[in-house]
């Protein structure tokens, strides 16, 4: 480890300070190089930018590691609940049993959305994507929910949070009811978070909805496997929009837009496409062919990440969990089968190999969430309501920091130099 590292710029001896963190690769501190040499670092797409820093969540890129607090993910997700990870998100530990309870109790208690957010909904065409309902209907929260928009208040942000958490499986569920027409259903909270959900989306007003345990486990560890994931591009913009000031819905409404992305969480409705549209094996060859092919844009979805260099440690885990689904639901899905044959074929070609490009969270999570009955424009609304959690802890760690500042970026300008307005008249 290095107290500093030289840089000659601008015909200047600078000794930049270098800062370490409890585990994970020392930083450059560069905050004094404008003021010092007038020149910026240029890091576009911010592959060597820590912009931040944070005690939520670590990840060895290359080592394959994922530790939410400490904790290993596949620990949490084998031994915990989504609402333990969430108290320790959020809080920074692991809840006991009392703590438990009373935030189940806390959370259980924002279920409902305001009456009026109902007649918001019909103002959606039938055949909206739910991403791009939740993007409205998270942002109009800001509208309902005035009470705790103070962010200067630490009370009134974990009211906000707890909010969001709380009202994300009842907004996400509605949309999916929007969409096929049926009647919303009101929260039940005698049941557990996520066996709310499940009777929110599946259940119908004529009948007893019973929650099938072994698919709200399942659920349950989905939400989990996404609950947060460092300084990914959603929590980024959750943390740029949170740090001009800006109400705590619409900075989620902010992330939610940029989820959305396939390059982001809108890959795990691309990989579920992708992999109907192999349809069998044998046509496997083909797509890897386009996906090493420089002049075709195809790429494996599901495959790949900013940080990731080896196998994804949430892939591990949903692979598992594929299987425990399908078997429980005595469902034979073809696709499942191309799945495993593509990333067995990806894994010995040298193109991915040299590449470093493993099955990510997005891979294998489509072939439940079908299974369990989702339509494949629901994925990416699933990974929203999941990862607001994430995103409402490292939005609550920034603002909590006393030297937090408005995040704005420099650039490196290629546009026309000064030059004087020609009038229309004598413009050729
Ligand atoms: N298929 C084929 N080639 C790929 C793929 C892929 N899925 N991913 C990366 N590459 C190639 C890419 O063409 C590039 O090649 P070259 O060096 O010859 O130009 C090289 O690998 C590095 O890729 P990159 O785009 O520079 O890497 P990145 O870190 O900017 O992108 C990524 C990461 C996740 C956007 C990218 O791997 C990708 O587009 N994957 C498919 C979409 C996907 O599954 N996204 C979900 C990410 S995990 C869930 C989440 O966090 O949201």
């Amino acid at each position: 480890m290095t107290d500093s590292v030289k840089l000659n710029a601008a015909g200047k001896d600078l000794d930049l300070k270098v800062l370490s963190g409890s585990v994970g690769p020392d930083v450059i501190d560069i905050r004094k190089l404008y003021a010092q040499t007038g020149m910026f670092t240029y890091d576009p797409g911010f592959t060597s930018t820590a912009s931040c820093d944070s005690a939520i969540t670590y990840i060895d890129g290359d080592e394959g590691v994922l530790l939410h607090r400490g904790y290993p993910i596949g620990q949490l997700a084998e031994k915990s609940s989504f609402m333990e990870v969430c108290h320790l998100l959020l809080n920074g530990e692991l809840p006991t049993k009392d703590e438990l309870d009373k935030f189940s109790y806390t959370i259980s208690r924002h279920t409902m959305l305001h009456e009026q957010l109902a007649t918001f909904y019909r103002g959606f065409r039938r055949d909206a994507h739910p991403m791009a309902i939740m993007c409205g209907v998270v942002g109009a929260l800001s509208a309902f929910y005035q009470d705790s928009a103070d962010i200067t208040d630490p009370q009134q942000r974990m009211i906000a949070s707890h909010r969001l958490i709380a009202k994300m499986p009842t907004i996400a569920a509605m949309a999916y009811k929007y969409s096929i027409g049926q009647p919303f259903m009101s929260p039940k909270n005698n049941l557990s978070y996520t066996g709310n959900f499940l009777q929110m989306t599946f259940g119908v007003p004529a009948e007893e909805y019973v929650v099938n345990p072994v698919v709200e486990k399942a659920m349950d560890r989905i939400f989990i496997l996404h609950a947060d994931h460092e300084q990914n591009a959603s929590t980024s913009t959750v943390r740029l929009a949170g740090s001009s000031g800006a109400n705590p819905f619409a900075c989620i409404a902010a992330g939610i837009a940029c989820l959305w992305g396939p390059a982001h969480g809108g890959a795990n409705e691309a990989a579920l496409n992708m992999l109907r549209e192999i349809g069998t094996v044998d046509r496997i060859p083909e797509y890897i062919a386009r996906a090493k092919d420089k002049n075709d844009p195809f790429r494996l979805m599901g495959f790949g990440h900013r940080v990731y260099k080896n196998y994804d440690p949430r892939a591990t885990v949903m692979q598992q969990t594929v299987r425990e689904v399908l078997g429980e639901l005595g469902v034979t899905d073809p696709v499942f089968d191309v799945a495993i044959a593509l990333e067995e074929m990806a894994l010995s070609d040298p193109y991915f190999i040299e590449k470093k490009l493993f099955p990510n969270v997005d891979f294998y999570s489509g072939v439940i969430l079908s299974a369990i009955g989702f339509p494949t424009t629901m994925f990416t609304a699933l990974f929203a309501l999941a990862r607001t959690v994430g995103w409402v802890a490292q939005w609550n760690e920034m603002i909590s920091d006393p030297e937090q500042k408005i995040g704005r970026p420099r650039q490196l300008y290629t546009g026309p130099t000064q030059r004087d307005f020609v009038p229309l008249a004598d413009r050729k």
